[in-house]
């Protein structure tokens, strides 16, 4: 342990809040934030104010988001595999962040499948009094919490997933509150949560806040992003709540005998389109995604994998006159997942719901479903058969497939 962690680990503190268990599943720091908020910004105390919101799960890892009120250095405390605590920090080219209030920190090393339990450190940062010379607010720490990371062996289990939210945060809740959590292992927000990004308090109002007073600190959430994500002044920002894996909005990761792939099918218009003003280069980004697939499906993981699962914003086209962006999805990626004989491909986007079985207009070995916005989309990942169902909010069930292995 160097001196910067003995630091976090060894110094007094003040506990911040107790949640393990707490909870359907373990929620955030809801009520701190509440009080955080109520207070003038320059006198209130210094809070974690949103999360935490675990993120793009890995085999054996996991990023833990989280939020503070002022800029803090931040640090996760774990125990990894039952053995002795250890401290994981962020840091970019070597250098710690100080001066953000938006904290995201990579564990690693975790036992795959195994809970594990942690607790943020987050500890204010007032400043330089000289460039040897720092000046340090209070230290917070928030927890335990309890997360299970990913685990490629395979066994069964459930994913969930909402896209197309449009800000509506408040029917994401609902959506929660009718959801059956038995045996769900993570999350998926497939896309279009955010509707166009203006603000940072957008998206913890959109999804992020909702998410940390459900599962965040419980559960891994998998964010897909969508054409609408890549709008607005706060677009360049998203990495500030939402920071992908290894700075990629693009990655994939094995989970109970499945090989999930996440890919960002970006700007639903050619790059030229007078909406962009000149300020996006998707084509050259969804070609770059397009090399990184193709050596991601021939990977051992993929092939040891039974199901290859995709999941995309914009479906691959149905339609020679459907949208730019699903024509590039379904050019670009839909012959590599065919010939990975993946079987199931999710999307949002349409806003409308639709279920493409394999051949016809589909991909010729997956079945393509298009989620539609008040609708929740489950996976029951079973080794015989992929079991979805998609219904929509009041209970009505709009689709129920066994998909065999
Ligand atoms: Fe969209």
């Amino acid at each position: 342990m160097n001196d910067f962690f003995r630091r976090f680990a060894g110094m007094p503190r003040r506990d911040f809040l107790t949640h393990a268990g707490a909870g359907l599943l373990g929620a955030g720091v809801a009520a701190a934030t509440a009080r955080a908020a109520d207070a003038d910004p320059a006198d209130a105390p210094f809070a974690v104010v949103h999360g935490p919101v675990v993120q793009s799960p890995g085999t054996g890892e996991v990023t833990v988001t989280w939020h503070t009120n002022r800029p803090a250095t931040a640090a996760v405390r774990c125990a990894v595999d039952g053995g002795e605590e250890r401290v994981f920090v962020t840091s970019r080219d070597g250098l710690i962040p100080n001066d953000s209030t938006s904290h995201a920190v990579r564990v690693t090393g975790l036992a795959p499948g195994k809970p594990f339990t942690y607790t943020l450190v987050s500890r204010e940062f007032k400043g330089y009094r000289t460039p040897y010379e720092v000046t340090h607010g209070e230290t917070l720490t928030s927890g335990p919490f309890t997360c299970t990371p990913t685990d490629p062996a395979e066994r069964p289990f459930s994913f969930i997933m909402w896209n197309d939210i449009h800000d509506k945060g408040k029917l994401l809740a609902s959506m929660f509150d009718d959801t059956d959590w038995d045996d769900v292992d993570f999350v998926v927000l497939n896309g279009d949560i955010i509707n166009d990004c203006i603000t940072e308090q957008q998206a913890f109002r959109a999804f992020y806040d909702v998410c940390a007073a459900r599962f965040g600190a419980s559960l891994p959430l998998v964010f897909v992003r969508g054409n609408h994500e890549t709008r607005g002044p706060w677009a360049r920002r998203l990495r500030e709540v939402v920071p992908g894996r290894g700075g990629e909005y693009y990655y994939s990761f094995p989970h109970g005998g499945a090989h999930f792939v996440v890919l960002d099918s970006g700007e639903d218009k050619p790059d030229g389109n007078k909406e962009y003003a000149g300020l996006v280069e998707f084509g050259s980004f969804r070609e770059r995604q397009t090399r990184w697939l193709e050596a991601d499906l021939a990977s051992e993981a993929a092939k040891a994998a039974r199901w290859k699962i995709l999941l995309t914003h914009q479906p691959p086209a149905f339609e020679p006159d459907d949208g730019f962006g699903m024509r590039e999805v379904r050019r670009l990626w839909q012959p590599l997942a065919e010939a990975a004989g993946a079987r199931l491909w999710l999307s949002g986007h349409t806003h409308s719901f639709s279920w493409v079985r394999p051949g016809g207009a589909g991909g010729k070995t997956f079945h393509t479903v298009v989620n539609p916005p008040d609708a929740t989309l489950r996976v029951d990942v079973r080794p015989e058969a992929l079991r979805v169902t998609v219904t929509q909010q009041g209970g009505k069930r709009l689709h129920e497939e066994e998909i065999p292995a």
